[in-house]
């Protein structure tokens, strides 16, 4: 917590070496009620000549004693947040003996205590809340941690590395010594105590070395711990295949804890996982949970290399890793099952999300310039757009470019603590090609548009294609540059193969000419998505029709869908449109997608065309959001479409049918298929017969939740006896009911709030537990539309009240949930008005932490 007018943010270009080094640490920890003790021994280095005092991070620690050199110190400077010594040697043992009270920790960052484990979190600057540090990513160490806790309690005792040692106590009392052989930033510290169900597993990697795996989850759990050691197995062999990656460490350890403020975290042989990404089987888990456990389980274990080995520099360099890891995540996922349909995903979470962030006021390069609390920069952008910048390099350098690119990378920085500009040049030398250029996409924010134009000569037979690039100003950035965009075309003719190419666009005017051509072509733009910008172009129904059911590429086929899904509906709302779609083009496209339909369709491809843009993307496409009108259209489109090709939906709905449960594509796929059948079918008169026949004899939770949700969005009479029947199930399974949490909390249902109230004073709510904040709270300012933009402004107000109190608890958390809040731009002037009013009182609490500060004082300005 601090006071308002003393925070500041600090700037990339301000960085600096360190002033020392630690090159060992020797952490002791007596794990005890309410007390646990602290020691720690640092092997402390000036580095070069300077006469600068040591000066160390630590937040709220009781300081007990300090020694240099095993000598009491008496002078020094205590501030909550720094500890400074004056005139230390240049080269010293400095003993630091701090108490901290983790049962008391609730933000759930530094070492804090859940409902039966002890556990850590230091990314990106919770070390500093364990023992006074230099918390930054470039002093890097070697470890030995000592574990000390109740042997019957806490039979586990982890940390980074290696077990060297163990003993017993005459109390009860036990302990283990860990010893890390690789330097490491003290984010990358993990610590976990606790009694768990462990489960073993073994790799054998490419050079025959037998890593040992160990997944440990809470007690009764094993079973549904399976799928998580499979994934992982799974990611260490596609990195050695890959990218020639292995495994460095004899062991690799895995936990599950329930208190966790953020998916899972990549500490050095030790990853603390959020249990929703590890634990599920076929009754409580979606063929999603399964599929995200396998991406984070290996996103994590990526980090090893891009993250771990090679570290960053500073925190303003967090897309080093992060955008490189979920890069390397999504060819992975890409690999396991099918390349486009992640690659819609993929671009979903951009346009959904990404795009929504760089509108907001919160924009900000992937590699961000001034941060007042690092937390509020695990962002989209810096993950997801950071991923689509990785991908460009991969897009201009081609895979065998790309690797040789991060060969160089290892070559000349494992070890050490760099600069997204190292990563860059790294590519660039390996390929001898200039990034200059594209090396604006770190600095720069925003969402590029590129704005096409089409002429077709007759006489001559070419076709010629004028672009241009607009990078309008940011919240963040009045003057924007002209950046490297490579757009994938696709040149479609009658009767002629589809001709495919890479267009590199630089300028801010770029024309390309084509010739040969005995007939206008349709030409298809930013296959793939290759790059993350809005394109506009004046495509005409036709043209998109004929994209959506003949284009080779099934990204663009699924887009030229989407676009006219996108356009009908703004056309249905005062934001209008420039294409003017019919309900007859609908009819036809799906009529097309339908007749298109073979024996060897990929029904998750087909599924993806036949879904609607969801209300947050179509948000994204227009200057003004009209949430009621374009809700209302939305739900008319759908039941417009169940209702004209019912036979249709019933026909795969039978078709898709299949019994027993595996997590195979070809299953999965069925049952995305068949659940969107039921989406739509439960809008037609069988509706509630067919949604409540599914529910009853379903015995996966993919296909139970498939019920739920249609029955929910078609406001089905079945809903609420579903939704009891599930509670009554899963009663004593908080993580299962968190998807009932979240379907009560997106309910377009009038008396929301009172609902909302229930379900936060139910029996399995707790407060304290991100995973059930975000269900509830999380879902409903996210994901209810009509709830949360209620125009009388309750929506708003119940947000901020409840932010209000979260963010004395848990600020991280509050952070993120203030998102929606702070998009009032887009908003009719009264929504706006209503949405500022709820900030601004959020702003006038006195003690904000520093993470609510920073969003809600740029979204004000
Ligand atoms: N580094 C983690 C990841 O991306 C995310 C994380 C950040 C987790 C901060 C906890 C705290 O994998
Ligand atoms: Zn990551």
């Amino acid at each position: 917590m601090s006071d308002n007018s003393v925070i500041q943010a600090k700037r990339r270009l301000d960085y600096q070496p360190p002033h020392f080094f630690i090159s060992t640490v020797d952490l002791s920890v007596k794990l005890e009620d309410p007390k646990t003790q602290v020691k720690s021994q640092l092997k402390v280095i000036r580095n070069g000549e300077h006469r600068h005092p040591l000066v160390l991070d630590g937040e709220e620690l009781p300081l007990i004693d300090i020694k240099i050199n095993a000598n009491s110190v008496t002078r020094y400077e205590q501030t909550p947040t720094s500890l400074t010594l004056e005139n230390v040697p240049d080269e010293f043992y400095l003993e630091i003996y701090t108490e901290i009270d983790p049962a008391s920790n609730s933000s759930l960052e530094g070492l804090y205590k859940t409902e039966n484990a002890y556990c850590t979190q230091c990314e990106a600057e919770g070390f500093r809340k364990i023992t006074y540090f230099i918390d930054r990513p470039d002093v890097l160490s070697e470890y030995s941690v000592t574990i000390y806790a109740d042997q019957k309690a806490y039979p586990y005792l982890l940390s980074n590395g290696n077990k060297v040692d163990s003993g017993k106590l005459e109390d009860g009392r036990h302990w283990v010594k860990w010893h890390d052989p690789f330097k490491k930033p003290c984010y990358l510290f993990a610590l976990v105590a606790g009694d768990f169900d462990l489960l073993e597993d073994h790799f054998k990697t490419v050079s025959g070395r037998k890593i040992l795996l160990q997944l440990f989850v809470d007690k009764g759990k094993a079973k549904r711990g399976k799928h998580a050691l499979t994934s992982l197995k799974k990611s260490m062999q596609w990195d050695e295949e890959v990218f020639d990656l292995e495994y460095d460490l004899d062991i690799y350890m895995v936990v599950a804890v329930d208190f966790f403020n953020m998916g899972a975290m990549e500490n050095k042989g030790l990853n603390v996982f959020n249990s929703k990404f590890v634990l599920a089987d076929s009754e409580s888990a979606t063929d999603e949970d399964f599929f995200n456990i396998e991406s984070v389980i290996a996103h994590e274990y990526f980090h090893n290399w891009t993250g771990n080995r090679v570290t960053c520099r500073d925190w303003f360099q967090l897309s080093l890793k992060e955008g490189l890891t979920v890069f390397r995540d999504q060819q992975f996922s890409a690999d396991m099952s099918s390349r486009v349909v992640n690659r819609i995903k993929n671009v979903k979470v951009i346009r959904e999300h990404q795009f929504a962030e760089d509108a907001s006021a919160m924009s900000h390069p992937i590699r961000p310039d001034e941060v007042i609390e690092m937390n509020n920069f695990y962002t989209v952008t810096v993950y997801d757009k950071g991923a689509e910048v990785i991908r460009m390099l991969h897009t201009l350098l081609g895979q065998q470019g790309f690797k040789n690119g991060i060969d160089l990378y290892f070559k000349r920085h494992d070890g050490q603590a760099v600069t997204c500009d190292d990563f860059v040049s790294a590519m660039q030398d390996a390929n001898q090609v200039d990034l200059s250029q594209f090396k604006l996409w770190y600095s720069q924010s925003g969402t590029p548009v590129v704005s096409v134009k089409e002429r077709f000569d007759d006489a001559t037979g070419e076709y010629i294609l004028e672009f241009q690039q607009i990078n309008a100003p940011t919240a963040d950035q009045q003057q924007k540059q002209n950046l490297h965009i490579p757009i994938r075309l696709e040149f479609m003719c009658n009767g002629e193969k589809p001709s495919a190419e890479l267009f590199e666009l630089k300028q801010g005017s770029q024309t390309l000419t084509k010739s040969g051509f005995t007939e206008k072509p349709t030409v298809a733009l930013l296959a793939d998505f290759s790059a993350p910008v809005k394109l506009e172009f004046d495509y005409t129904v036709d043209a998109l029709l004929k994209i959506a059911l003949q284009s080779q590429d099934g990204f663009s086929r699924w887009d030229a869908g989407q676009k006219l899904f996108s356009e009908y509906l703004h056309g249905k709302t005062p934001a209008g449109s420039t294409f003017k779609v019919s309900l007859r083009d609908i009819d036809n496209l799906i009529n097309g997608i339908f007749n298109d339909k073979q024996a060897d369709t990929d029904w998750a491809l087909l599924a993806e065309m036949l879904t609607l843009p969801n209300i947050e993307t179509l948000a994204q496409q227009v200057s003004r959001y009209y949430v009621v009108e374009l809700n209302k259209a939305r739900k008319e489109l759908e039941s417009h479409i169940a209702n004209t090709f019912s036979a249709n939906f019933l026909l795969i709905y039978s078709e898709s049918a299949q019994s027993g449960y595996k997590y195979t594509a070809t299953q999965v796929n069925k049952r995305k298929i068949r659940n969107l059948c039921l989406h739509y079918l439960a809008k037609t008169d069988i509706g509630d017969k067919l949604v409540s026949e599914q529910f009853s004899a379903s015995s996966n939770m993919t296909d139970s939740l498939g019920a739920l949700k249609a029955a929910q969005s078609a406001l089905l009479p079945c809903f609420e006896r579903l939704m009891s029947e599930f509670e009554q199930k899963w009663a004593d399974d908080p993580l299962v009911l968190d998807k009932w949490f979240a379907l009560h909390a997106s309910s377009e249902i009038p008396d929301i709030l009172a609902r909302l109230d229930l379900l936060l004073s139910h029996k399995q709510f707790n407060h304290d537990n991100p995973n059930r904040v975000r269900s509830v709270i999380g879902t409903f300012a996210f994901y209810n539309p009509t709830g949360f933009h209620a125009i009388d402004g309750s929506g708003y107000k119940y947000i901020a009240d409840y932010l209000l109190k979260l963010d004395a608890r848990n600020p991280q958390v509050a952070a993120r949930i203030v998102t929606p809040l702070s998009q009032w731009k887009k908003m009719d002037e009264a929504r706006a008005e209503l949405m500022k009013h709820q900030l601004t009182r959020l702003l006038a609490q006195p003690n904000l932490s520093k993470d609510l500060y920073e969003k809600v004082s740029k979204s004000l300005s």
